[in-house]
């Protein structure tokens, strides 16, 4: 598949705030800074779409930007930012738990971990969370561009051992960089299929 239009289409505060639409959603999330807006652009080809920041907590809204006015790619704030007060993380959290339980259209969430690090706890979590509420969830490592391929290639089975201490069946995982583009086809190919799917 190729990307012909992507077009933002708005900024929600809360799920009920959502494009009025029943196409195909596909969300990104985890922490802040992570490179989820940059992956976004970087599917997309181009950079200004979503907003990026090299300081944490740049996303603060649920975005949808319209793909080949066909299916949604969703910007959402990231989590785990240690800079926000109480009420912030509360507000943020809610929004975040809020459009994935209730938003009817969202078809997959990609959560994206730094490949650099070990399993942090927030990011088990939010992905046991996830499996707990049957959401479909797919795995991609960001920034593979700042480790070598062998650094790349132990961290992912590093990451992999440790999900198998919890689940029977590992989901779906991506290696990716916004700034080689590494992964961009194989998450395209992956959206694609799912797209086809649910016509046929
Ligand atoms: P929040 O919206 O704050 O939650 O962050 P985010 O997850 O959307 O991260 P964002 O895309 O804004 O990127 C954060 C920083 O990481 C920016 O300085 C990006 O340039 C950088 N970055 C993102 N992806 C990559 C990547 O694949 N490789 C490298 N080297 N840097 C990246
Ligand atoms: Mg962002």
């Amino acid at each position: 598949m190729e990307i012909t239009t992507a077009e933002f289409t708005l900024s929600a505060p809360n799920v009920s705030m959502c494009p009025n639409d029943d196409k195909p959603e596909y969300a990104f999330i985890g922490r802040s800074n992570v490179g989820k807006s940059s992956l976004i652009n970087m599917i997309c080809r181009n950079k200004k779409l979503a907003k990026t920041s090299a300081t944490p907590g740049k996303t603060l809204l649920i975005n949808h930007f319209i793909i080949n006015r066909e299916w949604y790619l969703v910007d959402l704030p990231g989590y785990g930012y240690a800079k926000r007060s109480k009420t912030e993380i509360k507000k943020l959290e809610q929004m975040i738990h809020g459009y994935i339980l209730q938003r009817e259209q969202l078809t997959n969430v990609f959560v994206l971990v730094d490949i650099r690090h070990e399993p942090q706890k927030i990011d088990l979590d939010f992905i046991n969370w996830l499996g707990q509420s049957q959401i479909p969830f797919t795995i991609i490592f960001t920034k593979a561009d700042k480790l070598s391929v062998s650094k790349a290639q132990a961290n992912v089975a590093a990451y992999k051992r440790k999900l198998e201490e919890t689940w029977e069946e590992l989901p779906p995982i991506f290696v990716t960089s916004s700034e080689s583009r590494q992964g961009r086809d194989e998450i395209l190919n992956y959206i694609d299929s799912i797209n086809k799917s649910m016509i046929g």
